[in-house]
């Protein structure tokens, strides 16, 4: 049988727990995670292991990405069949602090991410999101100290402000992207997900579909804002609420307006019913 992690809920015991892993100069990976564990995680748990010898997984639903309309309450809480998972992966510690060991009364210091934090695409409709993740990854790369902290690129920006973070602030971490993993049907793997209804998750992959139409039109040379508004349309027309479907530069995310400005990444946001979906390919 897959032995179980170790757990720690406390800082003195991660502590511990911490630097027993790191006996003999052995490295660490992180992966961040708010539970709900899919095959997604489990890539990076993958990724984690062939970048390093100890692997920690923190599992913290952080109530300061989430505004007060948001899904926080509801958010999937699936711990018994996470720490399954994480066995069979051969993890060595879970980090699990609770909401007060994480913002102990009187916290009142915040990281307020720049630069890709502001590139007006996930900031423009969360805009309390990356002021959360900034402060929340801050506080968990320096309680576990990783060498490496594994992220999806399903949260693109995400990713790129963490990466940019992580150098700004000079957290000895070293921020590694991994693929999108998608089901069959080329939905992105997310814990949202869980959400839809049959008809909505039938509805579901075609934000990908949509994106894809749109990258190979503009990798024929075809106008990108016709691409995009084409998409857009098969987007609403299959009962998504768009936010965004915006065609970026890869690195910068700044807008562009042709190929030759790339390399491109296409971002989507959408809604349908009550829940958001974001994804984003490669162009
Ligand atoms: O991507 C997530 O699951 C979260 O935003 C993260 C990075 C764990 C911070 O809470």
């Amino acid at each position: 049988m897959a032995r179980s992690p170790g757990i720690a809920r406390t800082l003195p015991s991660l502590r511990r727990a911490r630097d027993e892993l790191a006996r003999r100069n052995a490295t660490i990976a992180l992966v961040p995670t708010m539970g709900a564990l899919h095959d997604g995680h489990i890539a990076l748990v993958r990724l984690a292991k062939r970048r390093a010898k100890k692997v920690v997984v923190s599992i913290f639903v952080n109530p300061t990405q989430f505004a007060a309309h948001e899904d926080l309450g509801s958010y999937p809480r699936t711990w018994k069949q996470d720490i399954a998972k994480l066995a069979a992966e051969g993890v060595d510690l879970v980090w699990n602090p609770d909401v007060a060991t994480m913002y102990p009364d009187g916290f009142s210091t915040r990281v307020a991410p720049a630069g890709p934090a502001t590139a007006g695409l996930e900031d423009r409709f969360r805009p309390h999101f990356f002021g959360g993740v900034a402060t929340v990854v801050t506080k968990l790369f320096t309680q576990v100290r990783p060498d490496f902290a594994m992220f999806g690129e399903k949260d693109y920006q995400q990713f790129k402000v963490v990466t940019r973070m992580a150098r700004d602030l000079d957290l000895g971490v070293k921020v590694v992207g991994a693929p999108i993993v998608r089901e069959r049907d080329g939905l992105a793997m997310s814990s949202r997900n869980v959400y839809l209804s049959p008809d909505q998750r039938r509805a579901a992959p075609t934000l990908f579909r949509a994106m894809k139409e749109a990258a190979k039109h503009i990798r024929a040379g075809d106008d990108v804002k016709t691409a995009l508004a084409d998409s857009a349309t098969m987007i609403e027309n299959a009962g998504f609420v768009l936010d965004y479907l915006e065609a970026r530069q890869a690195e910068t995310l700044a807008p562009i307006a042709s190929l030759k400005d790339g390399p491109v990444r296409l971002l989507v946001a959408a809604k349908i019913g009550t829940t958001r979906l974001i994804d984003n390919i490669k162009v």
